[in-house]
């Protein structure tokens, strides 16, 4: 969008007077240049917020209000609790400067995996223009089998579509998609392992933040190797390991 101005006015606001006409002219031009670069900037920002917007509103879990978690809730009383969330701070921080890698949240049950990952999402969100997105991996599997079987394919078509263009996903509790079972490190199917495998690849140099259950071992005996490589992280600094205790338990 131009707006145009007669010379006058523009030598006014750009507090121009008696100057010969093409000195305005040229003011003109590049307050016109400036203008439309800010526009474009501007517009450019709006894209990039609904993007966001969009994006983060096509999140898949199953627990109601999982989403709602930031860094200030995340109690820290144990010196374990300090130094996770210290270092999700860290991991935060490195995203939104730009810094392209894959985080793993390890541990047992109910230790603040899916808290802190969810933290670091709004910390994202709500500081940077990135599209961040929160996908249930047991809940991401049900939906290929069901688009499989024939039904609801849609579903999982626009899912894996969000996942390939968002530039954060957030994996949450990936394994446990293989059995109900705690503790059980049966194989994944071959039909999860694709899928995992498909996505996982089309997010090569993008970020992604894997919170899960199992241990690395558990998490190599449960896929297969060209999978692993593509989640898996060997930088300590993308790992946070969870050794406390069970917060559901403790607070019930
Ligand atoms: N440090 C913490 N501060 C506050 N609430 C916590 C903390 N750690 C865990 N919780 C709460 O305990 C419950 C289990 O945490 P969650 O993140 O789901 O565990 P995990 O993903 O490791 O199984 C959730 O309701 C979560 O909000
Ligand atoms: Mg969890």
């Amino acid at each position: 969008m131009v707006i145009m101005q007669s010379l006058e006015e523009i030598a006014k606001e750009l507090n121009l007077t008696n100057l010969p006409k093409d000195r305005v002219e040229r003011a003109r031009t590049i307050n016109m240049a400036k203008f439309e670069a800010d526009s474009n900037r501007k517009i450019n920002l709006m894209y990039l917020k609904s993007k966001q917007k969009a994006m983060y509103r096509g999140s898949v879990y199953n627990e109601m209000g999982v989403l709602e978690s930031h860094f200030a809730d995340f109690k820290a009383d144990t010196y374990e609790q300090k130094a996770n969330v210290l270092k999700a701070r860290q991991i935060a921080d490195r995203i939104a400067k730009g810094e392209k890698f894959k985080a793993v949240f390890t541990g047992n049950a109910g230790t603040g995996k899916t808290m802190l990952s969810v933290c670091v999402m709004n910390y994202l969100v709500e500081t940077t223009h990135l599209a961040c997105l929160f996908v249930s991996v047991p809940k991401l599997i049900d939906w290929e089998k069901t688009r499989a079987g024939g039904t609801d394919e849609q579903r999982a078509i626009n899912l894996e579509k969000r996942i390939q263009h968002a530039d954060v996903v957030v994996w949450d509790d990936l394994g446990s998609e293989t059995s109900m079972q705690a503790n059980s490190q049966a194989q994944a199917t071959e039909f999860t392992q694709k899928v995992l495998f498909n996505l996982a690849d089309s997010r090569r140099g993008k970020n992604d933040v894997f919170t899960t259950n199992n241990t690395s071992s558990e998490l190599m005996r449960i896929y297969n190797p060209k999978l692993i490589s593509r989640m898996l992280t060997q930088n300590p600094d993308n790992l946070i390991q969870f050794k406390g205790k069970d917060q559901r338990i403790l607070n019930n």
